[in-house]
């Protein structure tokens, strides 16, 4: 099993490149589904892609992908469509699910796998079905799969869901496609990533607009079903590497191929405990502070700060001056990293939902290990400012969802390396 080894207290200068976003991405190439043909430019060579990518043809697309131009050709010539999204697939990746909407919406059958709970919670789907439901899908539960059916093909409705949630607004989004009249989508989740997702939606054809979070959905002839769509940059990859500019960069670190307007709140979160930041159209310069200020922080949906930032950010908070607290109202059981954490020195106290971290302490290196994508990154900020060596186990989590990694940290003069 692969490991990656850091020598901590190197500090780090140089250009940071951002790829394109793995949470775009995913829905993205769910909705190709709907399409003739599909060109997709900025993908990232992520896990999570490829496994979106086999579940793809395995339903029967035809998939072209380079490497070198990070692009990704989709053709569904809609003959020997299976619309089947099996569990060895889906388990491994709970995106897996968004091809529902899509199946059921243009074929009217899909039976996809019951994802599962993960690390971070138990991450139901209830509100993916609640909304195929409202749009007129029957569904059933059996042996670990959802079977849903629309055999005269959906309905547009009005539905309002009970929370936000970023799947289930993209398979309704997905489903209201082919749907018969006008969906009206209300408190749905708002992430640039679903804004890309309805970018392309667009592009092939579809009447959308956006209210605050309501989405309504028109019905329109969809005639252009050949597009072209580049995906947009990762703000958690940004964010990331912000934090890790925050921690050890010498000077300054420039991190470009990124909109600074699309993560406000991370940028206000960062200034607000001190970090110097420069916004360029395109890019953000990050100047390390070394005084910095603690702070109380709550995640939120988009707008507010991610919780796929959270971890990333407690690491930065064991390094400010006082006590600062981080509430996780998104995810139940999303401080997997804190126990690895406080085994590096770092003091850290869990109370119902919220963690506590006082600063500033010292980190050393350990051998840690993560359960999650977002936990497996924070270990590696925390190895970066950490004494002597950091060993992180289970680094597979981090191939889920950031594109060479290692080697952006290498050139900026980390001192990182995969065995
Ligand atoms: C997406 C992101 C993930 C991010 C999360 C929250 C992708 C591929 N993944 O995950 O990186 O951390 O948004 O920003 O884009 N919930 C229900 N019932 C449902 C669906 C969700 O109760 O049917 C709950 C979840 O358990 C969670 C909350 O709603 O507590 C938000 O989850 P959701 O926004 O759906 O996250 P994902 O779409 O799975």
């Amino acid at each position: 099993m692969q490991k990656l080894i850091i020598k901590g207290k190197r500090e780090i200068s140089g250009t940071i490149s951002i790829s394109g976003s793995k949470n775009a991405t995913l829905p993205i190439l769910a909705a190709s589904i709907l399409a003739n043909k599909v060109y997709l430019k900025n993908i990232p060579l992520v896990k999570d892609i490829f496994t979106m990518i086999e579940l793809l043809n395995f339903i029967g697309l035809k998939i072209k992908i380079s490497k070198i131009k990070k692009t990704i050709e989709i053709t569904n010539n809609n003959n020997n469509i299976n619309t089947l999204a099996p569990y060895k697939l889906v388990k491994t990746m709970r995106a897996g699910v968004l091809v529902l909407g899509s199946l059921l919406t243009k074929y009217g059958k899909a039976k996809v796998s019951l994802p599962g709970g993960c690390a971070i919670g138990t991450r139901p789907v209830d509100l993916h079905l609640f909304a195929l439901k409202k749009l007129g899908a029957k569904i059933k539960i059996k042996d670990g799969y959802i079977l849903a059916e629309a055999k005269k093909g959906l309905i547009g409705n009005t539905i309002k869901f009970p929370s936000i949630s970023v799947g289930a607004t993209e398979n309704a989004l997905l489903a209201a496609f082919y749907a018969k009249g006008k969906t009206v989508l209300k408190n749905c989740a708002i992430e640039p990533e679903i804004k890309d997702l309805i970018f392309f939606l667009k592009k092939l054809g579809s009447k959308i607009t956006i209210k605050g979070r309501t989405l309504i959905i028109y019905e329109s002839k969809l005639k252009n079903l050949n597009v072209a769509h580049e995906v947009i940059f990762d703000r958690i990859e940004l964010g990331t590497y912000m934090i890790a500019s925050a921690l050890v960069a010498k000077n300054k670190i420039i991190i470009n191929k990124i909109n600074p307007k699309i993560v406000k709140s991370e940028i206000e979160v960062l200034k607000k405990i001190g970090i110097q930041i420069f916004q360029k159209k395109k890019s953000i310069i990050i100047k390390r502070v070394k005084k910095l200020k603690n702070i109380n922080i709550v995640t939120r949906p988009y707008p507010g700060f991610p919780t796929d930032l959270q971890a990333q950010l407690m690491v930065l908070l064991t390094q400010v001056n006082g006590i600062s607290k981080i509430k996780e109202d998104i995810f139940e059981n999303r401080f997997m990293h804190v126990p690895e954490l406080k085994r590096m020195g770092a003091l850290i106290e869990i109370k119902d939902k919220s963690a506590i971290i006082k600063g500033p302490t010292k980190l050393t290196g350990a051998e840690v290990m993560a359960t999650d994508l977002r936990a497996s990154v924070s270990l590696v900020l925390a190895g970066l400012v950490a004494e002597n060596r950091t060993i992180i186990n289970r680094i597979y989590h981090l191939d889920r969802g950031y594109e060479l990694l290692e080697k952006k940290l290498k050139n900026c003069k980390a001192e990182i390396k995969r065995v």
